[in-house]
């Protein structure tokens, strides 16, 4: 269930950019917003500072930011592959719905591969969530560090790019799918909160306090289904019954990998 308890919002600073800010997050739908002076201890906190947006809750702590993005597309432009890519066969032109946003990885690497002429279409039912990754997408050029080596630079303006033509919504997915229109989109991609989580390696493990980690619906399925002009795409824990339970097709691969992709084609 997602967490409806205040979330305390401060500025580090009184700089009219950093108010701007706030203000922006204060306008965002859904966020039960309590101004605060200080970062109180054991609530949530979202913390606007010069050096970027964080949201804390005593030792847990998470921010957007595009690292993991980095270092997949770094390794694809060095003709390494991507098993989301793989899994999804996204190309240039294409539209693609992602269903769960989250902290925005998946979406930069599809912003990427559908190129200028490509859509991408964001859902995240977390309120705070949709307004962080919005707010980094939106300041992400300021966040590019100064680097020596060309090949990193490229990849980095690369992704800031592909951030572009990534449009945010917040809502539950089931329901803004149903408004889509039938045989709209190339690819609906859904990668939920894994029903069972090795606690210790899950690196995802800030978002759980404040993320939505409801199993995923027949209804959500049928509707991205009717959507699709080409497949839907599941991600979940290897060997997860939820690709038994949800009808997809388990692609082979990722060996070592503690997750697996199911692919149902329409
Ligand atoms: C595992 S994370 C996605 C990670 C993402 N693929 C990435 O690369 O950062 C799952 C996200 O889906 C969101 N979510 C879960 N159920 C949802 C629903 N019914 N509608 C929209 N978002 C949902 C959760 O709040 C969470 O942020």
């Amino acid at each position: 269930m997602l967490s409806e308890s205040p979330i305390h919002i401060r500025t580090t600073h009184l700089d009219s950019k950093l108010q701007k800010r706030l203000l922006w997050f204060l306008q965002q739908p859904g966020c039960n917003w309590v101004l605060s002076r200080c970062g109180e201890e054991e609530l949530s906190v979202l913390t606007i500072s010069r050096r970027g947006v964080y949201l804390t809750n005593g030792t847990e702590r998470l921010a957007f930011h595009p690292s993991m993005a980095i270092i997949r597309l770094m390794n694809l432009l060095q003709g390494g592959s991507d098993r989301f890519l793989d899994a999804t066969q996204l190309k240039p032109g294409d539209s693609l719905i992602d269903a769960t946003l989250g902290l925005g990885t998946d979406a930069l690497i599809g912003a990427w591969a559908v190129g200028e002429q490509g859509e991408v279409l964001a859902l995240e039912k977390s309120p705070i969530l949709a307004a962080m990754v919005q707010d980094g997408l939106y300041h992400f050029p300021e966040t590019i560090p100064r680097c020596n080596n060309q090949a990193k630079q490229d990849t980095w303006n690369a992704l800031v790019q592909a951030s572009k033509r990534i449009k945010i919504r917040c809502g539950e997915h089931g329901a803004y799918l149903s408004y889509i229109p039938t045989n709209s989109v190339d690819v609906v991609y859904f990668d939920p909160m894994f029903r069972k989580t090795h606690k210790k390696s899950d690196s995802i493990q800030p978002l759980h306090k404040w993320s939505d980690h409801c199993p995923l619906n027949h209804t959500s399925i049928s509707e991205a289904c009717r959507i699709a002009r080409r497949r839907v795409v599941l991600k979940e824990r290897k060997n997860s019954s939820e690709f038994q339970r949800l009808g997809f097709e388990i692609l082979y691969g990722g060996q070592y990998s503690s997750v697996d992709y199911g692919v149902i084609l329409v």
